[in-house]
């Protein structure tokens, strides 16, 4: 295939000459004499050898070179266990040099602990390193691992436009000014969603794609302004139908990428459940505990924080762990939840039958007789005293930061469904999901926004949300009145969304779809730090680009071309 000379060695018998070894220099070292240098290339790492270094042109670590020489054995000490060819070195008889090599500004090695800014300024030189080759690797077999399930299931792939109109689905778009068209612009679509539920009126039964979606927000360790999306719709499809093939597509993943077992159906859990019981709609059921009320606790109770909360109705919720945790770690805890907006936390530390923890000398002696039961062996109590939709969280938090995943080979997924159409978020209805999802019932969502369902389903895996999707509305006039739901008016919905809701005045079939996020699905299949560890070529945290210098500015005579211009900022 290439034309390069990269034979196995384990062909080549020892005491024979090889010819034209080709690979980069991982390493040289000189030892009173004798040049010791080692070579990397496609399959293998070889040392090669000599005790006249003069006779050959000088090397250094990443130059490209071509050797020939005697394959030899080495001496017993000598041998390298690690390497597959490490019993085994070249003498060498020529070398020629096929590319030099600037000093490289980091080594090439495994566990790399260098700036996440220089990698990525040098992301061409960490890719060829073994831990990225595996993830990038991995990513082509689950890309294949989609298609050959789908199209055992014949389902069609079908692309959609990169060039789309501004239409936000929730975060930001990306926007791309366009040339013959001045003062106008495209955006980047951040998923495919209104395009594909145009597939299903245009009369094809099924629609896959691995799509690339633009968000301009900024990134986290599972978030990318760019990233691919798996996106899959069918017409007059059930919920239960996409899951189905949903949980089929990750078995058949994992059975052919990392030749795991993962049982289907998956476990499924409402959004109301899944929040009283984890505090969280992305719950990691590795974990293996669960939020306990202990209101009852203190139904006569003299803490006064306490007490308000039970007049509102409110509940004392906890999490309780048979670890005495240290007061050095309850105090960054607590540090941490304020500032995810707690009030503080709660605690107490029960060790030999004795309760510590700030609100103790409150307790009455019966309070304290049933706190000691939670944990009679000793441990730790921690609690929120609040609305549980709204505290729970936190209890999520401590449970998440106290448990140590033992078994990285675990994978839980779990579907979670019922979720609010709208959140409360400052006493402003805010949507949970995008517009084009259908309510469970259209007259409850007229009459009480805040009590109706979306017929949405999540799917988490480990604690990470991995996908989203839902049957839609496929109603142009339902769609209408959802939108002015979102707090848009006619003429907004005209101007943004007009073309779409025309598309569905065609006879539109009944449809439900999903999207699962590539990226998330890589980073946690081989537990990755973050998902820029699988992608080729990631931005920073800023969206920035180090390798290129992206984004970049444009001369004056390229805007006027583009009919822009824009304020200098310092
Ligand atoms: P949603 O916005 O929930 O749904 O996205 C679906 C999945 O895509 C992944 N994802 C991301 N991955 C990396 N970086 C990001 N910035 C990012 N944003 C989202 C997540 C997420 O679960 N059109 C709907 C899908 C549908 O209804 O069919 C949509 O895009 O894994």
């Amino acid at each position: 295939m290439n034309n390069i000379n990269i034979f196995d060695l384990k062909d080549i018998k020892i005491e024979s000459q090889v010819d034209d070894i080709v690979g980069w220099v991982t390493t040289t070292r000189n030892h009173g004499g004798l040049l010791f240098i080692e070579l990397r290339n496609y399959e293998y790492v070889i040392q090669a050898v000599t005790d006249k270094p003069d006779d050959f042109p000088q090397v250094k670590t990443q130059y490209l070179v071509s050797l020939s020489g005697l394959l030899t054995k080495r001496t017993k000490e000598n041998i390298n266990k690690v390497q597959k060819y490490g019993d085994r070195e070249i003498i060498i008889s020529n070398l020629d040099i096929i590319s030099t090599s600037k000093t490289l500004p980091f080594q090439i090695e495994d566990n790399l602990d260098v700036d996440e800014q220089i990698k990525l300024q040098y992301r061409y030189l960490d890719l060829s390193r073994n831990e990225m080759h595996k993830n990038i690797k991995m990513r082509s077999s689950v890309f294949l691992g989609i298609r050959n399930t789908m199209s055992k299931m014949k389902i069609d792939e079908i692309d959609t436009p990169t060039l789309i109109r501004s239409t936000p689905e929730g975060a930001r778009d990306f926007i791309v000014p366009s040339r013959k068209h001045s003062s106008k612009f495209y955006a980047l679509p951040q998923s495919p969603q209104m395009y594909k539920q145009l597939f299903m009126l245009s009369f094809f039964k099924s629609y896959y794609q691995i799509a690339r979606c633009y968000r301009d927000e900024d990134s986290r360790k599972d978030r990318q302004p760019e990233f691919t999306q798996f996106d899959l719709e069918l017409p007059f499809a059930e919920p239960t139908h996409i899951q189905n093939i949903i949980e089929k597509l990750i078995k058949n993943i994992f059975t052919e990428c990392m030749d795991i077992d993962i049982a289907i159906p998956f476990e499924k859990i409402t959004y109301e459940n899944s929040i009283l019981k984890y505090g969280t709609d992305k719950p990691d059921l590795r974990i293996n505990s669960e939020i306990v009320d202990i209101t009852n606790i203190f139904a006569d109770t003299n803490i006064e924080i306490i007490k308000k909360e039970l007049s509102n109705n409110h509940t004392v919720n906890s999490f309780i762990t048979k670890k005495v945790v240290s007061r050095k770690d309850i105090d960054q805890l607590d540090k941490d939840l304020k500032e995810l907006g707690s009030k503080g936390l709660g605690w107490f530390v029960i060790k030999s039958n004795e309760i510590s923890g700030p609100l103790t000398k409150l307790l009455t002696e019966e309070e304290k007789v049933e706190i000691i039961k939670l944990v009679p062996n000793g441990g730790t109590v921690f609690f929120q005293a609040g609305d549980p939709i709204s505290v729970n969280q936190y209890l999520d938090y401590i449970m998440r930061e106290l448990t140590i995943i033992e078994d990285k080979n675990e994978y839980k997924f779990v579907w979670i469904d019922q979720f609010p159409y709208f959140e409360v978020e400052n006493d402003e209805l805010i949507p949970s999901h995008h517009p084009f999802t259908s309510p469970e019932n259209f007259d409850v969502f007229l009459e009480d926004p805040n009590k109706a369902k979306a017929l949405h389903y999540d799917l988490v895996l480990n604690g990470i949300e991995l996908g989203s999707g839902s049957k839609r509305i496929h109603d142009p006039i339902q769609q209408t009145k959802v939108l002015k739901k979102w707090g848009l008016t006619q003429e907004e919905i005209n101007e943004r969304f007009g073309w779409f809701i025309e598309a569905l005045s065609y006879g539109s079939p009944p449809h439900a779809g999903i999207a699962l996020g590539i990226d998330r699905l890589l980073s946690t299949m081989l537990n990755t730090e973050s998902i820029r560890d699988v992608i080729p070529f990631p931005k920073t945290q800023t969206g920035y680009d180090p390798l290129s210098n992206s984004p970049s500015t444009l001369d004056k005579n390229a805007l006027n071309e583009y009919g822009l211009n824009y304020k200098e900022e310092n």
